[in-house]
């Protein structure tokens, strides 16, 4: 989310990780689209690190591949020739992590672009490797001289964070003590993704929806947040994470922030941070003791997924047959505030659902008076403004309209504005986006450290009444459904249901 359009300054970016599959999939090929966009620094270099012994040309091969099989530019027909003046300015070091005095490594090449270039380069380390490995590196990176000059070295951590509230803390803790805050990017893709920055857009740079934004108008909120997918190859991670941990806490909380936040006065990256950990702090805690009621947790079985045969949860790779690992959380939370109070805010989230798809529903309460014949209600909805994050992108007003005809009938119909008709489909991806503000030194999208705690305090009773009380059912839903029997229940038992999707395509 850029709010200046000049380049960045000529910056080094180190990549831990790098010939891990983050680098391969989202890094590289973002880094690549920011060149052909014409936002990278005049004077760039993009560092490999890792064990894996690589030549500088066969990294660079590893990441053309990457490009190929999943940028967004791969069709661009001078791919060869933009990509061989990219690429020159890629290089690979293999180095331990955990080995302290390879370090200097790394000043040494920033020495070898000062003289260079000329100019002392920014400097960003990346840290796209396990968590348990992020302390370690940090350390080290920490001790560099260079680290110490605030404005010219950035460190991004990816997610997760921590793996509860008190490693999050031990981890803010541990950067702090080396790095100024101002100089830690802590990632959640999903606010780099254009259609979650447009909330803002939408809900701030718009009269007409703020002065109904509320209690006053609005029933409850929806947020679905499914994926074909099944774990993958990630169940090593997968085991030691769950669904609560891996999106509720991060993606999903976020979501919420951007629709349930107070308007900014500024786009200061502090401001915005200081009205999304306000609706944080302002979320409900349920106790260990209502948790079991506000919320449901799923783990899919084997079975039919799109005409598939797949496995269940327990018998993935590197996942324990007994494993009591959730692959779908549902939770019921409430903001206390003047804004929201009573307001429910329903979410979900699960491995292999029938649609791959996130979307957010706002239902507003029902018309005070309904004068209209009986008959001519049947079809009769409230208003609903469905904004869909991906891979649908669009905003979608629900009202009703009188059928054409001598009867009075009435029917929903929705006001559809698609990103697809509205623009020419090049949105930049989550990952350019952040990439771009990080060498920018803009911290807006990024998490601050006490969003990320007050994120945890959130999630920790439930995870707590879980591991206490463990699943008795599981496996508990099959997959290309959209979860377990409980989750509907969850929302019927105030009167609501969960959206049908998916939604009726734009003609
Ligand atoms: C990641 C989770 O943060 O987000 C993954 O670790 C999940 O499990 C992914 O698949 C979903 O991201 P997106 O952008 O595809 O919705």
């Amino acid at each position: 989310m850029s709010t200046e359009n000049h380049l960045p300054p000529p910056t080094v970016v180190f990549i831990f990780g790098g010939s891990g599959d983050l680098n391969q999939r989202k890094l590289s090929p973002a880094l690549y689209n920011l060149f052909l966009d014409g936002y990278m620094p005049n004077q760039f270099a993009i560092v490999g690190l890792g064990r894996t012994a690589y030549t500088n040309e066969n990294f660079r091969e590893r990441l053309w591949k990457g490009i190929d099989l999943f940028s967004r530019s791969k069709d661009d027909p001078k791919s060869e020739q933009h990509w061989n003046e990219f690429s020159q300015n890629i290089h690979y070091i293999a180095m331990d992590g955990e080995d302290a005095s390879s370090y200097n490594k790394l000043s040494d090449f920033v020495g070898v672009k000062n003289k260079e270039w000329n100019v002392k380069p920014q400097v960003v380390f990346y840290l796209a490797v396990a968590p348990q490995l992020v302390p370690d590196i940090a350390t080290s990176l920490g001790k560099l001289e260079m680290s110490n000059i605030a404005n010219c070295v950035r460190i991004v951590i990816e997610k997760p964070f921590g793996h509860d509230l008190q490693s999050a803390h031990d981890l803010n803790a541990l950067l702090k003590s080396m790095f100024k805050e101002e100089q830690i990017y802590r990632i959640d893709h999903y606010l780099g993704k254009e259609t979650v920055q447009n909330i803002l857009a939408f809900r701030f740079a718009n009269a007409l929806f703020e002065p109904i934004w509320n209690r006053n108008y609005i029933d409850h909120v929806q947020i679905t947040n499914a994926e074909t997918v099944g774990v993958e190859e990630r169940g090593g991670y997968y085991e030691k994470s769950g669904a609560l941990r891996d999106m509720v806490q991060n993606h999903i909380l976020q979501l919420i922030c951007m629709i349930a936040m107070e308007a900014p006065v500024s786009f200061d990256a502090n401001e915005i941070r200081n009205k999304k950990v306000d609706v944080l702090n302002a979320i409900r805690k349920i106790t260990k003791e209502q948790a079991h009621e506000h919320a449901v947790r799923g783990q899919y079985s084997a079975g039919w997924m799109k005409g598939k045969e797949v496995k269940g949860y327990r018998e993935e790779q590197n996942v324990s047959p007994n494993s009591n690992v959730e692959t779908f959380a549902a939770v019921k939370f409430f903001i206390d505030n003047w804004r929201w109070q009573d307001v429910p805010f329903y979410v979900r989230t699960g491995k292999y659902l029938h649609e791959k798809t996130t979307i957010i529903t706002i239902q507003f309460k029902q018309a005070p008076k309904f004068a209209f014949p009986p008959e001519a209600a049947e079809t009769w909805r409230p208003n609903r403004l469905t904004i869909s994050i991906q891979p649908n992108m669009d905003i979608r007003l629900r009202f009703q309209a009188k059928k054409p005809g001598q009867d009075i009938t009435l029917n929903p119909v929705d006001m559809i504005f698609s990103y697809a008709d509205a623009y020419d489909g090049h949105e930049p991806e989550a990952y350019e986006t952040l990439l771009l503000d990080v060498m920018q030194g803009n911290a807006t999208l990024f998490m601050r450290d006490d969003q990320v705690e007050a994120a945890w305090k959130i999630i920790m009773p439930i995870l707590e009444a879980w591991q206490i009380r463990p699943p008795v059912d599981f496996p508990n839903y099959s997959p290309d459904s959209w979860g377990p029997e409980d989750a509907e229940a969850l929302i019927a038992r105030d009167g609501h249901n969960w959206i049908t999707l998916p939604l009726p395509h734009k003609e």
